[in-house]
């Protein structure tokens, strides 16, 4: 298997929809600001050929957004504002922990799942 090209590779939904859809959308609740902001911060920690940072479209996980997901380590996020940001880049892309209470709460790794 060829050496995976970063170490880490986040995509954060910034799928908008028109107001009043029924999914909503993350749009909506600030994902272009928080996606740039943790691009900036991945940055200013010298993550730049380490660990990518990109926007996604809409992972259908809506109704839990700002919503994002890792790789490889397989971990979708929930519910990030720009207030967890700097702790999702410091812990999770610096030091590859997972910052446990932004993990959806469909997944293995969330608390009490
Ligand atoms: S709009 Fe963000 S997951 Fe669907």
């Amino acid at each position: 298997m060829p050496e995976p090209r970063f170490e880490r590779h986040l995509f954060i939904c910034t799928n908008a929809r028109a107001d009043g859809h029924p999914r909503g959308c993350c749009a909506s609740k600030g994902s272009a600001d928080i996606a740039k902001a943790i691009k900036i911060a991945a940055y200013d920690r010298g993550l730049k050929g380490r660990v990518r940072v990109n926007k996604a479209g809409c992972l259908d996980a809506c109704e839990e957004g700002v919503s994002a997901v890792l790789y490889p380590d397989g971990v979708w996020f929930r519910g990030i504002t720009l207030d967890d940001v700097d702790e999702l880049v410091e812990r999770t892309l610096v030091k590859g922990e997972i910052v446990e209470r932004l993990v959806s709460p469909g997944h293995p790794r969330a608390a009490g799942s």
